[in-house]
């Protein structure tokens, strides 16, 4: 593929994968192009654990699954990410980031703007909207052949040293790598976020992981093959949408925002 078009292309899948096995030398690609990143010195402070074991990707799928729900029931997950919701296609045009829901029961439309109220949580939690989602989340993991995770070497991932700062920049460029190599390969790719925010659940992701204490754990992905007819969860979002160049982009300092020339088109 050419490479813009492979950056183009370069999706979150949000739906389930095809059930097969990732090839191993699938597999090998993905943490070789991750190898190749750039790292302060050359350090290569990323580590990777490829999992591959139907058990234990099972084990991390409850601990995911039940992770959503709490985190909808006790309305951790609106407070803490309202501010990147958007409500209709056209304030998404208009801001160029953030999520949009656009996919939901339609029992569930009519209360799209209050989701962030304490009655639309309660209306939410009548309906049963947070099992809903943990269970989605639960199958779409359990679903997935393949789970990554990525951690950082403790001698360089310092959080209080620059060394720390240019660790977390060199584990982005690594799992750009993956998340950019997974087009070429016909993947998908999607973080499972959800234990991470619960201390107690990532607790016990790291426990499954054996995950020494010279390393901590960063994330961990879920991949596999893409289905060419694609399925989406019962609640689903779309991000799509790119800010125009003017709203990210500066020309000499910051004062002056690059022009979006005459078509004012988005870059992608
Ligand atoms: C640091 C980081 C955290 C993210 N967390 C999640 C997540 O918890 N769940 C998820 O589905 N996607 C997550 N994403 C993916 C973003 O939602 C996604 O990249 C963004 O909405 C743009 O969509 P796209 O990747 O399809 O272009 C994360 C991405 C980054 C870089």
């Amino acid at each position: 593929m050419e490479f813009f078009e492979v950056v183009k292309g370069r999706r979150t899948t949000n739906g389930p994968f095809l059930p097969d096995a990732v090839l191993p030398e699938h597999q090998r690609t993905l943490v070789e192009a991750a190898s190749m990143a750039p790292s302060h010195f050359n350090s290569q402070p990323w580590r990777f654990v490829l999992v591959d074991e139907r058990a234990k990707i099972e084990e991390v799928a409850a601990i995911s699954g039940q992770s959503m729900t709490r985190l909808m029931e006790e309305g951790t997950f609106w407070k803490r990410y309202r501010p990147y919701f958007r409500f209709s296609e056209r304030e998404m045009a208009e801001r160029g980031d953030g999520i949009f829901i656009d996919q939901m029961p339609a029992a569930l439309k009519p209360f799209r703007k209050q989701l962030f109220s304490q009655a639309g949580q309660q209306i939410m939690n009548r309906l049963g909207v947070p099992k809903t989602l943990g269970e989605d989340n639960r199958k779409l993991v359990a679903g997935s052949p393949l789970l990554l995770a990525v951690l950082l070497d403790r001698n360089e991932y310092r959080p209080e040293a620059l060394s720390g700062f240019y660790s977390v920049f060199g584990m982005g460029a690594a799992v750009e790598n993956i998340w950019l190599a997974t087009v070429e390969l016909g993947m998908g790719i999607q973080f499972v976020s959800t234990p991470m925010e619960i201390p107690e659940n990532w607790e016990k992701i790291k426990r499954l992981l054996d995950v020494p204490d010279g390393l901590a754990l960063m994330a961990v992905y879920r991949l596999g093959y893409v289905p060419r007819d694609r399925k989406r969860p019962t609640i689903d979002w779309q991000s799509r949408q790119r800010k125009r160049l003017s709203q990210y982009v500066f020309r000499n300092s910051c004062s002056t925002p690059e022009s979006d020339g005459a078509s004012g088109e988005r870059p992608v």
